[in-house]
């Protein structure tokens, strides 16, 4: 079963059929909203909210664990993560969409991994390529087949957030090697990577980050929502054409 996690300006999945929510726990404690389960031309899929339904949980104190935890005991077996981003890239400005094949993680304290705590087994796990490669593909396809522009590759910087970076660290995640700038990208990638599920994201870039294009002073929170919210019925178009393939 596809599993679909969504961000900001998505949180809510409408027009599913035989839709019912589904509030569940884990032993890592409470997703971050019930599941959403319903069926897209027949197949069933299971949707989660990541910042809540009523979008209050900020990406620093987002439950990765129970939320990826909650999808796993649903039945899902791929995680497409829907997620705004900052670009980075001159190409990636406002409305671009993009499925990421890297990740530089530059987030902290946050409960980052299954195999801690009484019991575990120290374990580690190949994380040389985050997303999986299959979902990728089928998630490109997707795009294609309802005819909406995606870009193919990108590497992602997981920030902690919640504020927004300093146009200097920006500059370095660009020298680093970062293409797109988030809060949620991680740990959500690992502990998807961890719990043996395919995970792949797309990126809404929602404004240039800090630091580059019309963001050189500022970034326009005003303009993002509109950006933000166009882009989504793009991204929702994708979703339907994926979960029915
Ligand atoms: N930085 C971090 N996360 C974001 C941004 C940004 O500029 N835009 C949307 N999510």
């Amino acid at each position: 079963m596809l599993a679909i996690l969504g961000g900001s300006g998505l949180s809510r999945l409408p027009g599913l059929e035989g839709m019912r929510s589904k509030s569940v726990r884990t032993a890592y404690g409470e997703p971050s909203a019930s599941l959403t389960l319903g069926r897209i031309g027949g197949r069933e899929i299971v949707f989660l909210a990541r910042h809540g339904d009523a979008h209050s949980i900020p990406p620093h104190q987002v439950n990765y664990r129970a939320n990826i935890q909650a999808l796993k005991d649903a039945g899902a077996k791929r995680i497409a993560a829907v997620a705004t981003v900052g670009g980075i890239r001159r190409d990636f400005g406002p409305g671009v969409l993009v499925v990421p094949d890297q990740i530089i993680d530059y987030t902290w304290g946050r409960a980052s991994t299954f195999y801690e705590g009484a019991g575990a087994k120290v374990t580690h796990i190949d994380f040389t390529a985050p997303y999986a490669a299959a979902l990728r593909k089928d998630i490109l396809a997707a795009a294609k087949a309802c005819g909406e522009a995606i870009a193919d590759g990108g590497c992602y910087g997981a920030t902690q957030g919640p504020r927004l970076e300093t146009a200097a660290e920006i500059a370095r995640m660009e020298r680093d090697g970062a293409d797109l700038v988030g809060m949620t990208g991680m740990p959500e990638a690992a502990l998807a990577r961890e719990a043996g599920l395919e995970y792949a994201a797309i990126n809404v870039v929602a404004n240039h980050a800090a630091g580059k294009g019309d963001s050189a002073h500022a970034i326009s929170l005003a303009a993002i929502e509109a950006v933000v919210e166009q882009a989504m019925q793009r991204v929702r178009r994708i979703l339907e054409k994926l979960a029915a393939a």
